[in-house]
């Protein structure tokens, strides 16, 4: 039974117990930023166990793609040991949400195994939770035999998806593979770590909830959810021994035997290379089909390292060249049935790949030299560490994955130091938060010390221009001042402030202090800590010092030029995301008066229209004069709703949430305007490539788009002035224009070339001949180089055995050209021709025998032409 029919097989099996057959959601889970992908086929419906979302359905079967590399669930580091294990996998399952509870699925479970595909019973093991007899009997009645009925502990029985979430026990159902295929310990049984007691369904009693806090708390309903996998069942059904083996994987392996020129089966070394490479491509390809590009941290790290992990174990089987694209597309061949966006991302998974492996090939080489160095004395020495600080080598300026070290390292039988690694690594931040620090403060540690003690500031500028506040402290040159007096400039905290500090891409806000009839500008605001923010200022009048009374005042229009820009942010966002896909990330912004930024994920250039779509969607939301709401939320519900976060960026408890009715809503701390209408419109006025896969757009709002247009439209104003015609026939104009230039053009270069070639016969007729060769030479009015070459082969096809010289000047410089017929060159050399007049004349010259050219002063040249029978 090949895979294609299992999976459906599977699907239709539950659709005819009336459940709705629902398709795999994307690796990267939609609403859960915590999660690193996709593990179970259960993560798209978390929110209905836990009743917080109602669906049409109480029964759902699907077969979803899921990754475990990385997080709670990680199987990264046994794949390619066992035969079973996998970065990417599909999980076939079945689910209700308060519907039927554990008699129905393990039913279910025992006529789909035994009645439809027909298992051998006599193979079969099923586990329960050691506490659960209800699962016990229940297993008993469908007619498993008692003795294959074992109840175990947590570990292997009680189901949990991540440190919270919907949890339960389970129970397992186990094929054996036979003896043949175990480590043929005498401890070897269900719960051994071999190959041989095959899990290949999990039906797990969703019962609880597990809190951030290890709380329990019972689900409203009790519920079903169950998850096999198919590459298992597929192994079983196909009579294999290992996934490896089944239709899904084969196709791949013997491409990259061809590939590689190795025979996958012959070395139990090879075999593990070929295992990885098999299950990587396959994960690389679906995780960036899914949006995810590889980076320092996050998912991007972990499709980093699958990539980079198999590219090594390429190295391994002695492939030279990159091989990841040729694997992908024979997979996307393969898959494109089930997962048709895998043959319309192609190209674009192509690149990802191809870009990775190109960059890591560039790298990879020199650092496994320095690995084998570092190993060779190791074992010179009788040791085994690699040092920490070889790791993180290896890691910083080779690009090696901790992982991959240590794979290599274990191949030669040695250990990372895994805690120095650590350290350099901490170290490393600690010096480049260092330099960010000081480079964005200009603050020194003890000023911040001289800070009173609980000093803190309250931001009152999301409502606010203006506020009463309190002097907390000032400071001068980084370190507590008395006093700041006229004239000075320095820094002042406040117990309460309306200005923003620079943060999350937004600059400062600018304004005034006033205090009876002191007045400082405030010029930067910069956050010293998160709750405590310094302004920097220059006294105009009078003099500010700590226990002062003061009145801040942002600058208003300024502040709403901000405004304006952050919210059409959002609207870019919004706009890019729909019209080139939910691949597009926000990777950086920046937002001041004047314009604003925005860096996101994608790989090709955008098209013009593409540039027209983005801006025309923002634009319709800006007409549209949507109110933006503010709330204040605890992460988790923002997140529940949909929010989009960054994966990496740490958020507060509460956060704050930026809505534009149902189409945005961001995890954001900036300041927005009250309506889109405020935007007035948006201009995109640059796209272009930032990184390997990063773009950046910059636009302009309200007034500046304004500026913006109108700059354009003079621009072809004055253009159509001066083309004398209206601005709508501009374009034609210049057509018109541009054709009659060329045609110009070419007119004078034959007039120019007839009149050379008049020149050219006239110094043919003033030849001269010493000793039996041909002496043409001619002045050229404003030729250049290329020209007067042009001139000496003219002669040199006319006239048989001829020295033509052809000589030119532009307002200083004066330039000559020698070229000799073939049959004098044992005689004169157009190299030693050139020379003797260009040094004659104070200038400089050189070539070969058959063509050569020299400089001289301008003034010079003719007289320098003329002395050529001389020198000859
Ligand atoms: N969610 C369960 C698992 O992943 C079925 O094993």
């Amino acid at each position: 039974m090949q895979s294609k029919q299992l999976r459906q097989g599977f699907l239709d099996f539950f659709a005819g117990q009336s459940h709705t057959i629902v398709p795999s959601a994307p690796l990267v889970p939609e609403k859960d930023p915590s999660l690193l992908f996709t593990n179970a086929g259960m993560v798209q419906f978390k929110n209905t166990f836990l009743g917080q979302e109602k669906r049409a359905y109480t029964r759902a079967t699907s077969s979803q793609k899921c990754v475990r590399a990385g997080g709670k669930h990680n199987d990264l580091d046994n794949v390619g040991r066992t035969l079973r294990h996998h970065t990417f996998f599909e999980m076939l399952g079945n689910f209700s949400f308060g519907d039927y509870f554990k008699k129905e699925a393990i039913a279910y479970a025992w006529e789909y195994l035994l009645k439809n595909l027909g298992l051998d019973l006599s193979r079969m093991w099923f586990t329960v939770y050691k506490e659960d007899d209800e699962a016990r009997e229940l297993w008993k009645a469908v007619g498993a035999p008692p003795d294959r009925i074992v109840g175990l502990g947590e570990k292997d029985n009680f189901w949990s998806m991540g440190d919270e979430g919907p949890c339960g026990p389970c129970s397992e159902i186990i094929y054996d593979l036979g003896e043949h295929v175990g480590c043929g310990r005498p401890t070897c049984g269900l719960e051994c770590d071999c190959d041989r007691f095959l899990e290949i369904w999990n039906l797990v009693f969703m019962q609880y909830e597990r809190t951030k806090d290890g709380q329990m708390t019972k689900l409203p309903n009790p519920s079903i959810d169950t998850g096999m996998g198919l590459e298992r069942i597929c192994s079983v059904m196909q009579g294999k021994v290992s996934n490896y083996d089944t239709d899904l994987f084969i196709p791949l392996i013997r491409k990259l035997e061809d590939i590689s020129g190795g025979v996958y089966g012959e070395n139990p070394q090879s075999d593990i290379a070929f295992r990885v490479i098999a299950d990587h491509v396959r994960g690389a390809t679906f995780v960036i089909n899914d949006g995810v590009l590889p980076s320092k941290d996050g998912r991007g790290y972990v499709l980093r390292r699958i990539m980079r992990r198999a590219i090594r174990f390429g190295k391994k089987l002695g492939i030279e060249k990159e091989f990841l694209g040729e694997l992908s597309r024979l997979l996307v061949d393969m898959m494109e049935d089930v997962y048709p966006d895998v043959r319309n991302n192609y190209a674009y998974i192509l690149k990802v790949l191809q870009g990775e492996e190109e960059r890591f090939l560039e790298t990879l080489t020199n650092g496994m030299r320095l690995y084998e160095e570092v190993r060779d004395g190791l074992r010179a020495r009788g040791q085994r560490v690699i040092p920490g600080d070889v790791v993180y080598r290896l890691y910083d300026t080779f690009g090696f994955p901790v992982d991959i070290t240590e794979d290599m390292a274990a191949e030669d039988s040695l250990v990372i130091d895994a805690e120095g690694f650590a350290k350099a690594l901490e170290e490393q931040k600690e010096r480049s938060r260092g330099d960010w620090k000081a480079k964005k403060e200009g603050w020194s540690r003890e000023l911040t010390d001289a800070i009173p003690e609980g000093a803190r500031n309250i931001f009152t500028g999301y409502e606010a221009l203006e506020s009463e506040a309190t002097v907390v402290s000032a400071a001068r040159d980084g370190a507590a001042a008395e006093e700041l007096a006229a004239g000075e400039e320095g820094d002042l905290f406040f117990d309460v402030t309306p200005f923003y500090g620079e943060a999350g891409g937004q600059v400062c806000d600018e304004g005034l202090v006033e205090s009876g009839d002191s007045r400082a500008v405030v010029t930067a605001v910069n956050r010293v800590r998160d709750d405590l923010w310094s302004h920097h200022v220059r006294v105009e009048k009078g003099s500010f010092r700590e226990g002062q009374k003061a009145r801040l005042v942002v600058d208003r229009e300024r502040r709403k030029s901000i405004a304006r820009n952050h919210s059409a942010t959002h609207l870019l966002q919004y706009g890019l995301r729909k019209i080139l896909g939910d691949h597009v990330k926000q990777s950086g912004s920046l937002v001041d008066p004047d314009h604003l930024r925005f860096d996101f994920s994608h790989f090709q250039a955008l098209t013009p229209e593409e540039i027209i779509a983005v801006e025309d969607t923002a634009n319709e939301k800006i007409l549209a004069a949507i109110d933006v709401n503010t709330e204040l939320k605890t992460k988790e519900e923002a997140i529940r709703e949909g929010a989009t976060a960054l994966f990496e960026e740490k958020y507060g408890e509460a956060v704050r949430v930026v809505k534009m009715a149902d189409f945005s809503a961001e995890l954001c701390g900036g300041t927005h305007v009250q309506n889109t209408g405020e935007i007035g419109s948006l201009a995109i006025i640059s796209e272009g490539s930032l990184a390997y896969g990063v773009r950046r757009i910059e636009a302009v709002t309200g007034k500046a788009a304004i500026r913006y247009r109108r700059k354009l439209e003079g621009m072809v104003k004055a253009l159509a002035k001066e083309l004398n015609t209206e601005i709508e026939k501009v374009p034609e104009r210049v057509e018109a224009i541009m054709a009659d230039l060329s045609m110009r053009e070419k007119e004078l270069q034959r007039v120019r070339e007839g009149g050379v070639r008049q020149q050219v016969e006239a110094a043919i007729g003033r030849a001269r001949e010493k000793d039996g060769a041909q002496i043409i030479f001619l002045y050229v009015d404003g030729a250049k180089a290329d020209d007067l070459r042009k001139v000496t082969d003219l002669i040199r096809s006319k006239v048989k055995s001829c020295i033509a010289v052809a000589g030119t000047r532009d307002e200083s410089k004066g330039l000559i050209v020698v070229s000799v017929a073939k049959e004098l060159q044992d005689r004169f050399s157009a190299g030693k021709i050139v020379k003797g007049i260009c040094e004659r004349f104070g200038g400089k010259g050189g070539g070969n025998p058959n063509m050569a050219q020299g400089g001289v002063p301008g003034e010079k040249v003719e007289e320098a032409l003329r002395s050529l029978e001389e020198i000859l």
